[in-house]
């Protein structure tokens, strides 16, 4: 099996940045796993389909026509890779991920990603559910200011409508939702390095991820 290397952590703790730029060093590849429930939220609210809809959505998430090239995000050929982002999908995503049918329909397709030379997986459960195997595992945290703020200047920069105020309450209600779920709660994997990174850069977090690796 090609070794994987799991960091999982709450919203806006840095996972997206700190996770692609340990792909690049290592050569390995990237999956955001958060993409996938984004994608599937977004698919559900194309097609009309209601966020509780369990089944539904779940036969959604099974074939999601999804495709992931040079950076930009497809969903069904069409270029979503700025409309995923938007808070409004982080937080039906985040409803979405709730359901333990949905979270089953997006294994196989995760798993898929671990290929040859390696993988690092991004997300809320790679260490504790999907990788359990992976060969490093860290959670990444960061108070909910220093993420408050990481997630407006994210979404200014790509001329999305932000408030500080608002975010600070999306963001306390989605830890609430992913650490009080029965499927999969986010919390660190056993053994898992924690890595607090309100004080330091994302190239610190990486240089440190780096150094465990090779240890
Ligand atoms: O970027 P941000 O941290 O806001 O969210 P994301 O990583 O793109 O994930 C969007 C939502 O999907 C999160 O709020 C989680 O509730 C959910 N998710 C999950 O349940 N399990 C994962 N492995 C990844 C994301």
């Amino acid at each position: 099996q090609f070794p994987v290397i799991s960091i999982d952590g709450p919203t806006a703790s840095g996972k997206g940045t700190v996770a692609h730029r340990v792909a690049k060093q290592l050569g390995f590849h990237y999956l955001d796993s958060g993409a996938l429930y984004r994608l599937t939220a977004l698919s559900a609210i194309r097609h009309g389909i209601d966020l509780w809809e369990e089944q539904q959505i779940a036969d959604l998430a099974r074939v999601l026509p999804c495709r992931f090239e040079k950076g930009h995000v497809f969903l069904a050929g069409d270029d979503v890779t700025d409309a995923v982002r938007q808070e409004a999908i982080g937080v039906a995503a985040s409803k979405i991920a709730v359901l333990p049918l949905v979270r089953k329909a997006l294994v196989e397709l995760q798993v898929s990603f671990r290929q040859a030379p390696g993988l690092v997986a991004d997300g809320r459960d790679m260490g504790t559910v999907i990788f359990p195997d992976a060969i490093q595992k860290v959670f990444l945290t960061a108070s909910v200011e220093a993420r408050a703020n990481r997630r407006y200047k994210q979404l200014i920069e790509k001329g999305f409508p932000a408030n500080m105020e608002d975010l600070v309450k999306d963001l306390a209600e989605r830890d609430a939702r992913d650490m009080a779920r029965t499927e999969a709660p986010l919390k660190p994997a056993p053994g898992a390095f924690l890595l607090d990174t309100s004080h330091i850069t994302a190239n610190e977090a990486v240089h440190q991820i780096l150094s465990l690796y090779a240890s």
